[in-house]
């Protein structure tokens, strides 16, 4: 169980007795988390993420942008670190096709080190977990000396993201206590789906209403991913490879790898996979691919193919149903049909159980990785 105070996370056994001290400062009131009879608070927070949607969206529904306001920007700059920053790498895939809004991501710890143009018409995005991150307060604080727009996306409230942005959008993710960032990943898409103008926010909030339930079909068949584990667990080297939104999606699914796991694990743009990649691929790479039913699928499964040509292994994250890519693959992981927009909320889900349980297997710290903190509030 987990203590969370003024001082930070606690952690006892049922008996109360301290396991592991934390110094992280989270919370304001005390308040008790457990990890509802799961071994993790990972794996609790992976189960969480329905609801999390939910709230998250709960809170988006009453929101009132004029479309004006939106006609003013000139362009949308999203930052993050991370997880956030894969947020914000999806983030401008939704921003430019709902809002037609000319929109970049980038990592906040290069963005506070150059001299971006952005001015009065910018809007800066800056996404966090914990609102504490020092490069990403550091790059907030960069983009309003530079007179932008500045609003956050953040889980905790009252943080310095929020203290320095023009606007806060909370998350309501509740507390995430496992290093590796889960929900609130998912609580970020969905937030920024809803972005900007009220008009396409109204129309959508029917549409991600489903979002929680497609999660939920991902979810219950957690038992497949625990099976996968003991299938692929013991491969050194991972390729995760992604299209579109789903490229970044690609990274966070390497970066949830190697972060609990310490397995050497790449994200790339599978159109970048023969620029170099391609090199890599031996019987002792495993590839995972995001090939859903969508515009890109049949560029996808042309890399899987040259992937499985030379020999390597494949999982691959599937539409249900898709028996022609199913039979190309190794390890099929079917997903349900899911609307485009809602898809990398979709297909993110089997990478985090992927990645948990193979950490598991490999007797990793799932919820303290080695070297890691929670929230990064040093440079
Ligand atoms: C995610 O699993 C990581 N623990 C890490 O990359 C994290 O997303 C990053 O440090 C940014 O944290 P923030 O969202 O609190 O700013």
């Amino acid at each position: 169980m987990a203590i969370v105070s003024r001082e930070g996370v606690r952690y006892s056994d049922l008996s109360g007795n301290p396991v592991v001290k934390e110094t992280r400062r989270v919370s304001r009131e005390d308040i008790v988390v457990d990890k509802g009879g799961h071994r993790h608070f990972m794996l609790k927070e992976i189960m969480d993420q329905p609801q999390a949607m939910t709230a998250a969206l709960k809170d988006r529904a009453d929101f009132a942008n004029s479309p004006a306001d939106v006609m003013q920007l000139e362009r949308v700059v999203l930052i993050g670190c991370g997880t956030s920053l894969h947020a914000a790498q999806v983030g401008r895939h939704y921003i430019e096709r709902l809002a037609g809004i000319p929109a970049e991501a980038e990592s906040a710890s290069e963005f506070r080190y150059r001299d971006p143009i952005i001015g009065p018409r910018t809007l800066v995005v800056s996404i966090g977990q914990s609102g504490e991150t020092a490069d990403t307060v550091a790059a907030m604080h960069l983009a309003r000396e530079k007179g932008a727009t500045l609003i956050t996306i953040c889980n905790a409230e009252e943080s310095q993201a929020a203290r320095v942005a023009d606007g806060a959008l909370y998350m309501h993710a509740g507390l995430e206590v496992g290093v590796a960032s889960t929900k609130t990943f998912v609580a970020s898409l969905t937030i920024l789906q809803l972005l900007l103008d009220a008009e396409t926010t109204r129309r959508l909030v029917d549409q991600m209403a489903r979002g929680p339930g497609l999660i939920g079909e991902v979810l219950a068949e957690a038992n497949l991913y625990s099976s996968l584990a003991r299938r692929i667990g013991h491969y050194d080297n991972f390729l995760f490879l992604g299209r579109g939104a789903n490229a970044a999606i690609a990274s966070e699914g390497a970066l949830k790898l190697k972060e609990i796991s310490y397995i050497h694990a790449e994200g790339y743009p599978a159109g970048e996979m023969k620029h170099g990649p391609i090199a890599l691929i031996d019987p002792e790479m495993c590839t995972v691919a995001l090939a859903p039913r969508d515009d890109l699928r049949d560029k996808t499964l042309s890399n899987i193919k040259e992937v499985k040509a030379r020999g390597g292994l494949v999982v691959a994250v599937l539409t249900k149903g898709d028996d022609e890519a199913a039979s190309e693959v190794d390890f099929p992981l079917f997903i349900p049909q899911a609307p485009d927009l809602l898809m990398p909320l979709v297909t993110t889900v089997p990478l985090q159980l992927l990645s948990y349980y193979i950490a598991l297997l490999r007797g990793c710290d799932v919820d303290q990785p080695r070297n890691l903190a929670k929230s990064v509030t040093v440079e």
